[in-house]
């Protein structure tokens, strides 16, 4: 089985971006080349603007090729979790920005023939007898006139009630960003890989970005890197991050199922579609969502969506298995915008799993924003607003801010074996001298030793089975097994510890 992404293996290795290696000057610098940093670059090269897009590693080849590739007007926690927190010109809000998104997306895809077989598929909602959000979801949907339709008897998964949204879509995530970004790629837009940003520096009248070879100077700095880099607490104490795991199968028979299914089973949410290209078929599952960083092993949650569709389909292989990484919001809706009153940094985070959608409409409102237009979402998801939900609270306890408390007192599989008992390839974090070490053995049996503390705020880091990551629970940073960040808010790596191994 293939570690990494179904998308991964569909990529277009043609397409390449230099490394940033001398001082620019620009009007707005993007950290990140994802979905949301090149549909910001897109829509502010068109209108004029001198953008470059600072990307760690490579164009779409993180979260965006992490995800489903699933394009949906309503959000994965429901329009009823929506409704029970705002009024129901909110809810309609909300889809309607969301549909402009989904359009954008398409428009694209015509106007630049991207190569990354999107199709309009329905948007199935299942449950078994276990579940109870069918029936809120539909009496929310007809409260707001939104269309939908009940399950006819041949829908193919097991469940007791559900409903039906037409219209929705399906892509290839990386292709879709690959093509958009060689598309827009030229004298407006420059494009930088393996470009790790590690500050980000607001003067009065500029920002500097910071990289280990160049500064770009620019009028302002947009963070599309999923969660803001650096010390950006009114934003890490309101987001929590949570993983998933994707899997891809092939199946015996030919009949793989068409459209987005949602299924609710007891208390999990599965995610699943299928994907063909060059003559091949996959079906996806997506689920199994835990905390970041708190889950005791890793690779129980990719068991549990093994079973879940061994279950139901008849399997011959399974070829892919991956992790994707979301940040859920206090309040329900993301954070889009000026990161706080007249700075010149913008920031667009808190997208849930609804991101595809959510990082094309944040490069709608913040290129409006750039440019001083009027943005009818823009007040809607205000990044520097007050958490409006009453809950907010509460979530903010349960999510983030015990984390680092809650995490001194859980004991991981492979926490404080000894080095003789970490077989080649794992990893464990031990005690010396009271202080906690990040340890993994390579598989020539040598170790590489790291601090365990997280270098973005000093939370214990803890390690990851499925993916060979340190995963820090506090704020969702990520470090490979050599300290290098992969994602969340650290700039630095993790510090590398010289003791003898004997
Ligand atoms: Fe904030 Fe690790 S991500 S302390």
């Amino acid at each position: 089985m293939i570690e990494g992404s179904l998308w991964n293996s569909y990529s277009d290795e043609t397409i390449t971006y230099p490394k940033l290696k001398g001082d620019i000057a620009v009007d707005v610098a993007i950290v990140g080349g994802g979905i949301t940093g090149i549909s910001t670059a897109q829509a502010l090269a068109e209108r004029g603007y001198k953008v470059a897009v600072l990307e760690a590693k490579s164009v779409g080849k993180g979260t965006t090729s992490h995800s489903t590739g699933n394009l949906y007007v309503i959000i994965d926690q429901l329009l009823s979790s929506l409704k029970s927190k705002y009024d129901k010109e909110v809810v309609k809000k909300v889809i309607l920005s969301r549909w402009d998104a989904l359009k954008k997306i398409e428009q694209n895809v015509e106007a630049f023939q991207i190569d990354c077989d999107f199709k309009k598929q329905p948007l199935f909602l299942f449950e078994d007898a276990n579940s109870m959000k069918m029936l809120e979801e539909k009496k929310v949907a007809k409260e707001i006139e939104f269309e939908f339709f009940e399950l006819t008897k041949t829908f193919p998964l097991d469940h007791d009630d559900g409903m039906r949204i037409e219209d929705q879509a399906q892509f290839n995530p990386l292709l879709y960003i690959q093509g958009l970004a060689s598309a827009i790629e030229g004298e407006n837009c420059k494009i930088y890989e393996q470009t790790i940003v590690r500050a980000i520096e607001e003067e009065e009248d500029r920002v500097l970005v910071h990289t280990p070879g160049a500064i770009v100077s620019a009028q302002y700095a947009i963070h599309a890197t999923h969660t803001p880099k650096g010390m950006e607490m009114q934003y890490h104490t309101a987001l929590g991050p949570y993983r998933e795991y994707g899997i891809a199968a092939k199946l015996h028979s030919p009949d793989y199922p068409e459209g987005i299914f949602w299924g609710y089973y007891h208390d999990k949410k599965y995610s699943l579609r299928s994907y063909s290209r060059k003559g091949e078929q996959y079906l996806i599952a997506v689920g199994s969502p835990h905390k970041m960083g708190q889950a005791k092993d890793n690779k129980e949650h990719v068991e549990d969506l093994k079973n879940f569709i061994q279950k139901r389909f008849d399997i011959s292989e399974f070829t892919h298995v991956w992790g994707g990484q979301n940040y859920k919001p206090a309040d329900l809706l993301p954070y889009i915008g000026r990161k706080k009153t007249n700075s010149r940094e913008f920031v667009a985070t808190g997208f849930s799993t609804d991101g595809l959608v959510y990082g094309t409409l944040s490069a709608l409102i913040l290129a409006d924003q750039i440019e001083g237009k009027f943005n009818p979402y823009e007040e809607l998801y205000r990044a520097a607003r007050h958490n409006p939900a009453k809950s907010a609270g509460k979530f903010i306890k349960e999510n983030v801010n015990v984390a680092g408390e809650f995490i001194k007192d859980l004991v991981f599989k492979g926490d404080d074996e000894d080095l003789v008992g970490i077989p080649p390839g794992e990893a464990a974090v031990l005690t010396r001298n009271g202080e906690k070490l990040a340890v993994y053995k390579k598989e020539d049996g040598s170790l590489s030793i790291l601090s365990a503390l997280c270098t973005h705020m000093a939370c214990r880091v803890h390690w990851n089975n499925v993916e060979k990551s340190w995963d820090c629970p506090c704020h969702g940073s990520r470090f490979n097994t050599t300290g290098e960040v992969i994602e969340g808010p650290a700039y630095i790596p993790l510090n590398k510890i010289e003791i003898d191994n004997k």
